[in-house]
């Protein structure tokens, strides 16, 4: 997720916009940039690392003005560099822009900028916006931004400053967010609150397809049709730091309400609600490719590996194709059988995982293609890769995984049709109804997420209990692994998870009233077995606790705590049944009064082995 920040007032810009700029650090970026109005030039000035490396590179020759735009860049079209660090501008260097988001048709946009003689410096999918504008401008620029807009398919936050008209931004945002700052004549736009939470706590939330002309006299909100809107002003009451995790107490529960929006995302752009495409830019394999694979071999840790148990069942389901799967600390020493039929489907949110790096590179000296699913643009996974499918979750702060694993499974879902559709091996008719299903997902992740009062009750009445065994059959024998994994790292209780089918072959032995029991029973083929391992739970006085599909009434009399999740397909339940299981982790933790972002001996990216 990249950061926007923009300011006019009376104060010099500089220092307001690398401080916004700051105060968005958070949001993960690799490189920065500001743009100032200064002496009727617009100064621009960026560079690739860290704010420190701009900082430094403005203690020379820092522009002076009193309107500006500034940006922290997540990369997602175009590698971490200066040429691709945001501000934009357009030929003339007179129409600048920073931008959030992701603009699904830049492609055909920029060939036409191209062939009308335009000509550009960066690889990013935001400098087509600058030389749209330049075309629309014509002495007006909130119309010219207005018209631009109107263009653009994805998403976005984006603001806008030209030469000639010194003394507004232009704003305007679909999906990303953009906020508007009130200040005493001065005013702010930014992508979050805390990046002019020091200079006033007068907020517009700026709703979608809306467009904010912002002087320092006054702000005014139109429509894209060019109607005007009134919005109420909202007074921020939250201190920097929680304003930093948008309100919430925790980046963990944060980034678990983040997840609707990082599925829609990952599937904007690769599933079409109008069409049938599912298209995947930079697979890295082409349809020869694809019809000659006789094996895939995952290579994942921890909470990636338990999205390529998911991936493994949808491949094997829809494909056809035998997939193999393995922690990646063991695979790199196990002398695998790969060869140059064989895919490695590599999955680390961070990129950067030690263990899986090797695999990856013992896969691929033995011959394997490699397609990868990261999280972070630039990562070394995403550099050695033959192709790279990247999850949109923005950055995961919290060490426990949330947001990335249910986008690394969009993104194995989606994965899973094109191969199939490539091989033939999926019906028309099961084809569209796993397309439907994947569309809703965002939606229905949505609707639990409003609401989950039940599930901080269960927190509260099993956070002191011995240990919890996780059981699930199917696809969501991983999401039992899962869960167990997320109690495990941030409340240390000892979990469990295992196939329920194991029960009596093992795990049955530790029932008792100080073990919780929690049963991954949504609806699907092995449903009624999974009813069945409850009733062998509940006969040892074990407590359970059942994710249970909506409207599903049956298994209240054997479970002792119900929580409901939407119905889907039981290729994508793991995906819903994710957010449970999380919240669930969350809120034991919570109870037992642990840091919960940063839990004890663990780190966000290992990198060692
Ligand atoms: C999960 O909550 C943990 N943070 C950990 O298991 C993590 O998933 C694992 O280290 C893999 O990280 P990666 O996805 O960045 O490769």
């Amino acid at each position: 997720m990249c950061g926007i920040v923009g300011y006019t007032g009376g104060r010099e810009v500089c220092p307001i916009l690398v401080d916004g700029l700051r105060r968005l650090e958070y949001r993960g970026y690799d490189s920065a940039g500001v743009a100032i109005l200064s002496d009727e030039r617009i100064e621009v000035c960026k560079a690739t690392g860290k704010l420190s490396v701009l900082e430094s590179v403005l203690i020379d020759n820092s522009p002076n003005g009193v309107l500006g735009i500034g940006h922290t860049r997540w990369a997602t079209h175009g590698r971490p560099s200066d040429e691709n660090a945001h501000p934009h501008s357009d030929c003339t260097g007179s129409i600048v822009v920073v931008h959030n988001g992701i603009i699904e048709n830049y492609l055909p946009l920029k060939t036409q900028l191209i062939a009308n003689g335009h000509k550009f410096v960066s690889e990013t999918d935001t400098e087509v916006i600058a030389h749209l504008v330049e075309e629309a401008y014509q002495g007006d620029l909130a119309e010219a931004v207005r018209s631009t807009v109107l263009r653009l398919e994805g998403s976005f936050a984006l603001a806008v400053i030209c030469r000639e008209q010194p003394d507004l931004i232009v704003a305007a945002r679909r999906h990303s967010p953009l906020v508007v700052g009130l200040g005493e004549n001065e005013n702010f736009i930014a992508s979050d609150v805390p990046a002019f939470l020091p200079y006033t706590k007068k907020v517009y939330f700026i709703d979608d397809d809306t467009l904010a002309i912002v002087k320092k006299s006054g702000v005014e909100l139109r429509s894209l049709d060019g109607d005007p809107i009134s919005k109420d002003v909202f007074e921020v009451t939250w201190n920097a730091d929680m304003a930093e995790r948008g309100g919430y107490e925790h980046f963990m529960l944060k980034e678990i309400h983040e997840q609707p929006t990082a599925l829609r995302e990952t599937m904007r752009g690769r599933l079409s609600s109008e069409t049938a495409d599912v298209t995947l830019e930079g697979l890295g394999l082409s349809h020869e490719d694809i019809l000659k694979l006789n094996k895939i071999v995952m290579i994942a840790c921890g909470t990636a590996y338990h999205a390529a148990m998911v991936g493994k069942y949808m491949i094997e389901g829809l494909v056809r194709i035998p997939v193999e799967l393995d922690v990646a600390s063991e695979l790199r020493y196990r002398d695998p059988i790969i060869d140059n039929n064989t895919l490695a489907l590599v999955i680390s949110q961070s990129g950067e995982t030690a263990d899986t790096l090797a695999g990856m590179r013992e896969a691929k000296r033995r011959g394997a293609k490699v397609l990868a699913i990261t999280n972070v643009v630039g990562s070394s996974v995403a550099r050695e890769a033959d192709g790279v499918l990247y999850t949109y979750a923005g950055p995961e702060i919290a060490v426990a995984s949330t947001k990335a694993y249910t986008t690394q499974l969009m993104v194995l879902s989606l994965v899973s049709l094109y191969l199939s559709r490539v091989r033939g091996t999926i019906s028309t008719e099961r084809d569209a109804q796993l397309r439907r299903a994947l569309w809703y997902i965002p939606e229905q992740a949505d609707l639990f997420l409003s609401e989950y009062q039940d599930i901080i009750g269960c927190a509260d009445r099993y956070h002191n209990f011995a240990g919890f065994l996780y059981m699930g059959r199917g696809p969501n024998l991983a999401s039992a692994l899962e869960g167990a994994l997320k109690i495990k790292e941030i409340a240390y209780i000892h979990a469990e998870g295992y196939a329920a089918g194991e029960m009596k072959h093992g795990p049955i032995a530790m029932i008792d009233p100080s073990m919780a029991t929690v049963a991954i029973a949504t609806k699907g083929r092995t449903y009624e077995k999974v009813l069945s391992n409850m009733q062998e739970v509940k006969a040892r006085l074990g407590e359970i606790i059942a994710i249970a599909s909506t409207h599903d009434t049956e298994i209240h009399s054997l479970a002792d705590k119900v929580i409901h999740v939407p119905e889907t397909e039981e290729m994508l339940s793991p995906i819903l049944n994710a957010l449970p299981l999380q919240l669930l982790a969350y809120y034991v933790a919570k109870f037992r009064g642990h840091e919960i972002d940063q839990p004890r001996n663990l780190a966000k990216s290992v990198t060692v082995e």
